[in-house]
């Protein structure tokens, strides 16, 4: 059975994020896998100080706040999906912080973990009238620094005109694209 972590990065509650997190979980669940949300707004992940410790000592984040499981669950897990609200033409901060403390992953143990090959990434990004073309280069961008490190498999879902609380919960598109991700991130 395949294991994903889905971070979900929306500070906003019921919003497009949490539809689309949703969404993702009841794909991954009929594939016949196993889903666990980490809602970062319900945490305390800190930003990355850039001290390198994780670096130079070949160790996980040095932090103790809600994200230090993580970099054991990204390891051991099959695939990881990223969602985000684009704020000012990027993830936002929330999701950023957590994107930013995931450095330390592949310096511990064995990086991202012999299968790193076989191992997927997703990115949804939920967003207002931002150009499409520009959004996908912005997924394709939190997804490639996985890539460096290993996992190769990657898709993103971009979910656009989103500006309202509930577009995404009314949009059977886009729930069907984000759920379609869950079912391709544990086959
Ligand atoms: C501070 C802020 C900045 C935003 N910047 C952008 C932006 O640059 N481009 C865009 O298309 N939408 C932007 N939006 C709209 C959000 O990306 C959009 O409403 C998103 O779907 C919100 O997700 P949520 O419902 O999970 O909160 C911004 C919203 C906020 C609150």
């Amino acid at each position: 059975m395949k294991k994903v972590l889905i971070v979900a990065g929306s500070p906003r509650k019921n919003g497009n994020g949490d539809a689309m997190a949703a969404a993702v979980e009841k794909g991954v669940l009929a594939a016949g896998g196993e889903a666990e949300t980490f809602v970062i707004r319900d945490k305390k992940v800190n930003g990355c100080v850039g001290c390198g410790a994780c670096r130079k000592l070949g160790r996980d984040c040095v932090q103790q706040d809600d994200y230090a499981p993580i970099p054991a669950k990204i390891r051991e897990y099959d695939a990881l999906v990223i969602l985000a609200p684009v704020y000012f033409s990027h993830v936002n901060a929330q999701t950023k912080a957590f994107i930013d403390r995931t450095y330390c992953v592949p310096w511990g143990d064995n990086g991202f973990g012999e299968k790193s090959a076989e191992k997927k990434i997703g990115v949804v990004l939920t967003f207002g009238s931002a150009p499409l073309d520009a959004m996908g280069a912005l997924a394709a961008q939190v997804a490639g620094y996985y890539g460096v490190r290993g996992i190769k498999q990657y898709k993103s879902v971009l979910a656009r005109g989103c500006g309202a609380l509930d577009t995404c919960a009314k949009n059977e598109e886009y729930l069907a694209a984000a759920e379609e991700l869950g079912r391709w991130l544990a086959e």
